[in-house]
């Protein structure tokens, strides 16, 4: 491939692109890492509508000589934010091998998110997707690389990945899975395939209303959570369970069976919460709101017979997965017995969406 490096007597007009990409919420967990951001087990999620991080990537041409660095302005909220732009940075440097026309222009990121800042949801899933989609609009309107949408996804879903992880399941309706595993032909470590076409209809009007227990700052990361899993004991089997449950969790979303589906989507949210208990040192993010609320969950499922099931990230906000047709008995069930469990009583009500846009 030609690299892709812009030619200055011909420079390009200043513009901006601007992406529009959601969340996402693992059903079976990534938990574990090896080199450069490649998962130690596949994983699959469900892509959120409401949770999702707008990203502005404006750009010009640089006057002056190559210097070899990115120059970049960023905004969070209409503010300058050092931290994150730091990350950015990094990210943005990382790719100039395969970019290098990233250090000719001047770029200036406006970001932010449709839920409140510190309102303990994880955003890198949602920001770092969005920023790879206004990257990879990039380079195909510069050079036309990507004219393909699958080449398109493919490479976003990748650049996403490097960014973080789970970021790479974002760019796909519905649902996607990340890592390679021999039943999904073309699933891959290096990014993540669709899985819309795949699954029975009722996951695609799915609930996840998001219990925020706390809007504290974990104690623990989760890049040192992944870190923490090289050291555990019961990691290679752990990553066995998360094949066999990913296995038997595609014939189940297929079929829609959903007793079966919340039975693994349960036990995969405590074996994520085990594995940190279970790692040196050893630490717990859930709290006892995030307890109360697994315990009355389980309880109006043995009294109503709804199916309605919780999963947790890593971090003690619950995430209730229930089909749309539940949603008013389920909202008033939380509004009457666990809104009393959330901080503030804050909950996000999101539900499966159609995948990022491009506004
Ligand atoms: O993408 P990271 O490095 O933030 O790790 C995410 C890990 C979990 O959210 C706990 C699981 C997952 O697969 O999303």
């Amino acid at each position: 491939m030609s690299r892709l490096i812009l030619d200055s007597s011909n420079a390009p007009e200043p513009g901006q692109i601007l992406w529009r990409s959601p969340s996402n919420i693992a059903l079976v967990k990534y938990w574990g890492k090896y080199g450069i951001q490649l998962p130690r087990n596949p994983s699959l999620s469900l892509t959120l509508a409401a949770s999702c991080t707008d990203t502005q990537l404006e750009y010009e041409m640089r006057n002056g000589p190559d210097d070899g660095q990115i120059e970049l302005d960023f905004f969070f909220h209409e503010e300058e934010n050092e931290a994150f732009r730091s990350k950015v940075l990094d990210f943005l440097t990382g790719l100039l091998p395969t970019m290098p026309f990233l250090k000719q222009l001047k770029l200036t990121v406006h970001t932010g998110n449709s839920f409140p800042h510190s309102a303990g949801i994880a955003s890198s899933a949602s920001a770092m997707s969005a920023l790879a989609l206004c990257l990879c609009s990039l380079e195909d309107r510069f050079f036309g690389t990507l004219q393909d949408p699958n080449a398109f996804d493919q490479k976003a879903s990748q650049l996403a990945r490097l960014g973080s992880g789970s970021a790479c399941r974002s760019i796909f309706p519905h649902a996607a899975i990340w890592g390679a595993t021999a039943q999904v032909p073309g699933s891959s470590d290096d990014y993540a395939v669709p899985m819309s076409e795949h699954i029975h209809d009722t996951f695609k009007d799915f609930q996840d209303d998001i219990l925020i227990v706390s809007r504290e700052e974990k104690s623990v990361s989760s890049r040192a959570g992944h870190a923490l899993m090289e050291g555990n004991p019961y990691a290679e089997p752990r990553y066995a369970q998360a094949r066999n449950r990913l296995s038997s969790l595609i014939d189940i979303m297929r079929a829609g069976d959903l007793p079966a589906f919340g039975k693994i989507v349960e036990d995969e949210a405590l074996t994520l919460h085990a594995l940190m208990m279970c790692s040196n040192p050893a630490y717990t993010l859930m709290r006892p709101g995030s307890l109360a609320i697994i315990e009355k969950v389980r309880q109006y499922r043995a009294d109503t017979g709804h199916q309605l099931y919780f999963t947790l990230d890593a971090g003690p906000n619950v995430h209730l997965l229930y089909p749309g047709e539940l949603v008013v008995d389920v909202r008033k069930f939380i509004e009457d017995h666990l809104e009393e469990h959330c901080e503030d009583g804050f909950v996000q009500q999101d539900w499966v969406g159609e995948g990022p846009e491009e506004i």
